[in-house]
């Protein structure tokens, strides 16, 4: 067949051009494979001093995964000209997940027709009546496999991001007839956002009154239970303890791949969040589980004044992602070597978690918090937290930590924000492959140049 359509050839090639031809694809093929394979070999190479003294990574990446297994072609080795640019870490933008979303294809795609999701209503007879009922399903079975919330009992309140919700607890919680606005609290170091959403528009409701750990006013008073804890990763509990008290439980980084699982959250009044759990930021998808009736219609009563409701398109998208969440669960339980994405993200953070410690520990001009091990129910094993932030710590005579890495190219976010010494900064964990390896490059060469 090969030879009968070549025959038809005009005599311009003879045989021996087309051996020659075919060698000299071949040898560029395998020169090609194995330039490929070095390259390879270098992305996935942990602190590996070069001549010139400065100090490059060597990730021995030991991931299982097939997917995971991206991140090692991610080193700086494949993005030489990074060298000079500024990494912003300031922010947690959740882009880390983005490998694994690829690799699902079409498992979240979703497409609506013109015609479909219209009304405001999603469900009337429910309390929350724009909660889309997939989603309302989703939630809960997710939460089920998971084992990190009691849904018995609770009212699902969506929202435009938990950041939505946060303002519509302040609300629903606030005597509407008090003197005075009602004092919210956090321990120190708390989530940055927090004083500025309490107190932007100046409500008559609510105050931000500061740091829990010294808050000795008498009278009712809102605490803010952010656990694990934005921006150092510790577990949390309410700290002030006064009958007065009411409690938000911030639950935003109460996932498997940040702290294991220890048994599911049964509190009053539960903020989760897609931004964190499945990586999905721009879906702006969050959701209250909320006890007292009262205080769920007052949620809603907030979001129908606020924004009428929350994006279909985005619950619906939100549901979808969800269930394929859960179904990933189900499957690795089913099948072994199938991976979740609770696996998926766990190893990144594990991977991560490990390269950081090991730079940190050679600088000895910085350190990070120890967390104690703890058995997780969902992984059934005994395992360290990893948070989706760094909580780092200038050692010495650096007093302001974030103007120090900002001089080496570094943006982070000052302790002063959560409410302590600028000793402290606090900086992402979940940004993209590249941006953390440049990030531990820098750190690795401020060693070595100061
Ligand atoms: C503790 C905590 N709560 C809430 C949020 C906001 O989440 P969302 O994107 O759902 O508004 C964040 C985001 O960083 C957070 O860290």
């Amino acid at each position: 067949m090969w030879w009968g359509s070549m025959a038809k050839l005009p005599n311009m090639l003879s045989l021996w051009n087309l051996l020659v031809l075919s060698l000299a694809l071949n040898v560029s093929l395998i020169l090609r494979m194995v330039s490929e394979s070095q390259e390879r070999y270098i992305g996935s190479s942990c602190f590996k001093k070069q001549g010139d003294g400065h100090v490059f990574h060597e990730g021995s990446l030991t991931i299982s995964s097939s997917l995971s297994s991206n991140f090692a072609n991610s080193s700086r080795a494949n993005h030489p000209q990074g060298n000079g640019r500024v990494i912003n870490l300031d922010h947690g933008d959740p882009t880390v997940y983005e490998t694994f979303w690829r690799q699902m294809g079409d498992k979240t795609t979703i497409t609506i027709p013109g015609w479909q999701s219209m009304s405001y209503f999603s469900d009337a007879s429910n309390i929350c009546w724009f909660l889309e009922p997939e989603l309302a399903k989703e939630l809960v079975r997710l939460h089920n496999v998971v084992g990190n919330a009691v849904t018995d009992g609770r009212h699902i309140v969506v929202g435009t991001g938990s950041s939505q919700l946060f303002l519509a607890a302040l609300y629903a919680l606030s005597p509407p007839d008090a003197a005075e606005p009602i004092s919210v609290v956090s321990a120190a170091p708390y989530y940055s956002s927090y004083p500025s959403m309490t107190d932007y528009q100046k409500s008559g409701l609510y105050k931000w009154a500061g740091d829990a750990d010294s808050f000795e006013k008498e009278g009712p008073y809102i605490e803010l239970v952010t656990s694990p804890n934005n921006p150092d990763g510790y577990v949390r509990r309410s700290v002030v303890n006064r009958s007065q008290g009411l409690l938000v439980h911030d639950l935003a980084y109460y996932w498997p791949q940040y702290t294991p699982i220890s048994s599911p959250a049964d509190h009053e009044l539960t903020l989760f969040t897609v931004s964190k759990s499945t990586g999905h930021a721009g879906m702006r998808i969050g959701w209250a589980l909320v006890k007292d009736q009262e205080v769920a219609k007052k949620m809603t009563k907030f979001i129908e004044l606020n924004t009428i409701g929350v994006s279909k398109d985005s619950q619906l998208r939100a549901a979808k992602v969800l269930r394929a969440v859960s179904d990933s669960c189900v499957q690795e339980r089913r099948f072994q070597g199938e991976e979740s994405f609770f696996k998926f993200s766990y190893n990144i953070m594990s991977q991560r978690w490990k390269q950081l410690r090991a730079t940190v520990e050679r600088s000895g001009m910085f350190s990070l918090p120890r967390f104690s091990p703890a058995f997780c129910t969902f992984f059934t094993q005994i395992l360290e937290p990893q948070p989706a932030f760094v909580w780092l710590k200038c050692e010495g005579e650096i007093e302001d930590c974030e103007s120090f890495l900002r001089r080496h190219k570094i943006l982070t976010r000052s302790g002063r924000h959560f409410g302590v010494s600028p000793k402290y900064v606090r900086i992402s964990m979940l940004d993209t492959d590249e941006n953390f390896m440049q990030f531990l490059d820098r750190l690795s060469a401020i060693q070595i140049q100061s």
